[in-house]
């Protein structure tokens, strides 16, 4: 059932787990994304990005969820925008259906980033929808780093505690040392906890991870295995997953798993049989990988089992 994002993860809050936030941008990967739902018996977050709905066309990607939620109507289900990058485009994915936006002024100073969120909230709400907003700047820290630069780049708690309460936002990603993509980190994984816990007890609400791709080896194998080169990758370990549900995440952001994941078998069919040109013989196990991985991210989570 497609339900509001605060519902979702409220109950996340409440309760202290973390539901995925899955990124899809075809057929395949939201078939994957409900697949694996169902078999952990988890809510989702489903999130498409404007470069997603771009590909898909927004009227594509809302009935491809709505016709999923039909096929499974047990599933609680949030429709989110990911990275949305202006008032506009957070107006159109809720005219569309989206159930949750995200509106990523994270890049702006804290005040133009407060006084966009606040414009997007007010919009959003009049139509029930939850709002996102992103503080801090997604990269990771080095070891090295002094306390100046990582204040400058990682989210400020007091700041987190103003912009909250100001802006009414519904949850929040704090920047603690993730990035986007399959190389995360140079040396040891490394997330700032501490600072977490502090935005935590100061706004209260559900938090978001993004970057949240934990690349576990035995996805890296396949991908290596099938000819592709992302040998020096580093993830999120599962343990630090655990650890920021503990501090307080609830909606963990992974893309880079599900795609890599997909992509390996892809390739493994490609290079073994070469007069194949079914497409379903190549994604049909792409898609079935790519559950394996989600109904793992949920345990992990401990969303498993949270209808
Ligand atoms: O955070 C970004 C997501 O992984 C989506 O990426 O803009 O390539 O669709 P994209
Ligand atoms: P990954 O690249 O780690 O999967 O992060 C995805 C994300 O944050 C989407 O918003
Ligand atoms: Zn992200």
């Amino acid at each position: 059932m497609l339900v509001y994002g605060q519902e979702i993860l409220n109950k996340a809050n409440k309760e202290g787990y973390g539901v995925g936030a899955f990124n899809f941008v075809n057929f395949e990967m939201i078939n994957a994304i409900f697949v694996a739902a169902n078999e952990a018996n988890s809510p989702i977050f489903v999130q498409a990005s404007e470069g997603a709905i771009k590909y898909m066309g927004i009227d594509m990607a809302v009935s491809m969820v709505k016709t999923m939620c039909k096929r499974y109507p047990h599933i609680p289900v949030a429709l989110h925008l990911d990275h949305g990058t202006s008032f506009d485009s957070c107006k159109k994915a809720v005219e569309a259906g989206f159930t949750s936006v995200m509106i990523d002024a994270s890049h702006h100073p804290f005040d133009e980033n407060l006084t966009e969120t606040y414009k997007v909230v007010q919009m959003a709400h009049e139509n029930g929808v939850g709002v996102e907003a992103e503080l801090g700047r997604l990269m990771g820290i080095e070891d090295n780093i002094s306390v100046d630069e990582k204040d400058a780049v990682l989210v400020n708690p007091k700041e987190a505690e103003r912009f909250v309460k100001e802006s009414k936002v519904d949850y929040l990603a704090p920047a603690i040392g993730t990035s986007h993509g399959a190389f995360k980190f140079k040396g040891e994984p490394k997330l700032d906890f501490e600072r977490l816990k502090l935005v935590k007890e100061l706004t209260k609400v559900p938090l978001v991870l993004h970057g949240a791709s934990a690349i576990p080896d035995y996805v890296r194998a396949s991908f290596q295995e099938s000819g592709g080169d992302i040998g020096s990758s580093k993830g999120v370990p599962f343990s630090f997953l655990q650890e920021a549900v503990k501090g307080g995440i609830n909606k963990v952001n992974t893309d880079t798993d599900l795609r890599i994941a997909f992509i390996a078998e892809v390739r493994k069919l490609a290079n073994k049989d070469k007069g194949q040109f079914d497409l379903r013989k190549f994604f049909a196990p792409g898609m079935e990988a790519m559950s394996k991985v989600i109904v793992e991210r949920m345990k992990i989570l401990g969303s498993s089992n949270k209808i």
